[in-house]
């Protein structure tokens, strides 16, 4: 099988080209092979590439610049997946394409399933369930995978910057009134292949590790993980702040997101791990030995 990964270089398409280098034929392509913000660059890059199955790991994912860059937020993230789903049609390839949690509005308290109405509060995840629909809409056997809270070694995120935080505080704090659920890139790149199948059904997926957790649990989870791995910190634990304290954020982000695995783990028979194991994982393979 050949695959295609765009977003080579960001922190789930690194994962992906790590783990599946060994056993599949591979090309990572990155912005500065095809720039998703011209719709000529991809039609004439792609179109001239040969796959089986094109992974799109590609997006403009900085939610508070997709509200003031709302032109080139739609173009990447929505008009660009529908010219891939137009390419894989051509080729009649199979698209793996990824969205977020933050096409929901977050007022559920409950896990939101594929079925649930997604309604964005920001441009980000209005430009990401533009691009959901549009790549569903080309084909039957394209998959969307919405995936929450992304974490992996291959580019920082929150869960590295508490790290670095708390390695030079004494007092750090998080948001304690947002909840979702941590991913780890390693989880995503394993359990992908189950979709890889063109036979397989096409549609929305979720997938998330287990559990749920404010921004202020998963921090808190973090510094525990390195204080059980002997790594020094400042801080010992993280203080509560509100949404109503994130003053500099420009675009809404959803109170509630946590996202059901119900429908993977039927379709898999397995169960992602605990949020929880992913971070302590995390934290002894990447933070353990530096
Ligand atoms: N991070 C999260 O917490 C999170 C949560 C939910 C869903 N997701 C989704 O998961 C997917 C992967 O996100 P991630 O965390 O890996 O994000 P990331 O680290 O920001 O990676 C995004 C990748 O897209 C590339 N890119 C951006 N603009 C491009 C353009 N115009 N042309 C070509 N490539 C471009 C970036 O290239 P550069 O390195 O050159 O910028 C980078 O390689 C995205 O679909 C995102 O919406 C992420």
């Amino acid at each position: 099988m050949r695959i295609v990964i765009l977003g080579s270089g960001g922190r789930l398409g690194a994962a992906l080209m790590r783990e599946y280098r060994e056993r599949y034929d591979i090309a990572g392509v990155d912005r500065t092979q095809v720039d998703l913000a011209s719709l000529d660059d991809v039609r004439g890059k792609l179109g001239g590439l040969n796959f089986d199955l094109l992974i799109n790991a590609a997006a403009f994912t900085n939610v508070d610049a997709c509200e003031t860059q709302r032109d080139r937020a739609f173009l990447i993230n929505a008009q660009a997946p529908g010219v891939l789903a137009e390419i894989c049609n051509e080729k009649h390839a199979k698209l793996i394409h990824f969205s977020t949690d933050y096409v929901f509005d977050g007022e559920k308290r409950a896990p939101y399933t594929e079925e649930d109405r997604a309604d964005p509060i920001s441009f980000y995840g209005e430009s990401k369930r533009a691009g959901e629909k549009r790549v569903i809409g080309a084909g039957n056997e394209h998959v969307v995978v919405r995936v929450s809270w992304v974490f992996g070694p291959d580019r920082p995120s929150f869960i590295d910057a508490m790290i670095k935080r708390a390695q030079q505080e004494e007092k750090i704090d998080a948001v304690s009134d947002k909840f979702s659920t941590p991913t780890y890139t390693d989880d995503i790149a394993k359990m992908l292949p189950n979709l890889f199948d063109r036979g397989a059904e096409g549609g929305i997926l979720h997938f998330a590790n287990a559990g749920k957790c404010s921004w202020q649990e998963y921090a808190q989870c973090a510094l525990d993980c390195c204080r059980d791995n002997g790594i020094p910190l400042k801080a010992r634990t993280v203080g509560a702040l509100t949404l109503r304290d994130m003053s500099s954020w420009v675009a809404r982000r959803p109170v509630y997101s946590v996202l059901s695995t119900a429908k993977y783990m039927e379709l898999t028979g397995t169960l992602p791990r605990a949020w929880r194991e992913a971070v302590a994982d995390y934290i002894t393979r990447c933070y353990s030995k530096k």
